[in-house]
């Protein structure tokens, strides 16, 4: 199997410099791998560093300590120690972010926000567009919204672009942090079939889920950061 990703002794405490420098210890020595194919669910309270994580293994914390092997082509970047272009080469190829809200850039219309990783990673105009209406209309958001920035819209119709974007051309990786949390029921059954069929297509998943159901369906193996809890 191909290993798509290895976090390597990831330790993170916070520093709260502006209260007493005091220290917050949040998990220490986690180590995992994930192969194409997988969804590894992140397991355990809430307050355990589900979110702290999956941000460390995007690049968006620093850890303590520790690693994060991100395969690129046929070779791995270390998102801790990468210079930041490295890191933002790895985030255009091979690992995706997706979180429960939309980024909403002011004017740009749904479906180019839709369009632009796929237009990014060189597929043509045209067919970006047929895949980005196909993808808009599998999520059922209403035809007459695609041609509309979608800062008016409602926060279900603003995830499910947010979700379109991410799974219409799936990254090699892909970190969910609860995708899911505002849609509704037929909504959430479409995204957990995306996730099926992305992993199906070979990605690898690392995903946290409030919802019991949904991470049944999703998860071929859990991770229990209980298990890492740091000492305070
Ligand atoms: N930027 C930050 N600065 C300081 N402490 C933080 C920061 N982000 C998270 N923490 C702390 O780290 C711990 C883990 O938070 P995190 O958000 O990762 O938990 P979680 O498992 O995702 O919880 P939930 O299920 O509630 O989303 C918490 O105690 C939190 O207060
Ligand atoms: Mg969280």
């Amino acid at each position: 199997m191909t290993t798509m990703l290895k976090a390597e002794g990831l330790t993170k405490q916070f520093v709260l410099h502006n209260q007493n420098s005091v220290t917050l210890p949040v998990f220490a020595e986690v180590s995992f791998s994930v192969d194409q194919g997988e969804a590894v669910i992140l397991h355990g309270q809430s307050g355990v560093g589900k979110s702290t994580l999956l941000r460390i293994l995007y690049g968006n914390y620093r850890p303590t300590k520790g690693h994060v092997h991100v395969r690129h082509g046929d070779a791995f970047i270390d998102i801790v120690t990468a210079t930041p272009r490295r890191v933002l080469e790895a985030r255009r190829k091979s690992i995706g972010f997706v979180s429960q809200f939309l980024r909403v850039i002011p004017r740009v219309k749904a479906i180019d926000i839709v369009k632009d990783p796929m237009l990014a990673r060189g597929v043509a105009d045209d067919e970006a567009t047929r895949r980005a209406s196909d993808m808009l209309a599998r999520l059922n958001l209403p035809e007459r919204l695609w041609n509309l920035a979608p800062s008016t819209f409602s926060g279900g119709e603003q995830q499910r672009v947010n979700i379109a974007r991410s799974f219409v051309d799936p990254s090699p990786i892909l970190l969910l942090d609860e995708p899911t949390a505002s849609l509704d029921a037929a909504n959430r059954d479409v995204v957990v079939d995306l996730i099926a069929e992305a992993r199906q297509n070979g990605s690898a998943i690392i995903g946290i889920f409030h919802d019991e159901a949904v991470r049944d369906r999703v998860a071929t193996r859990r991770l229990d950061l209980t298990a890492y809890k740091a000492a305070a």
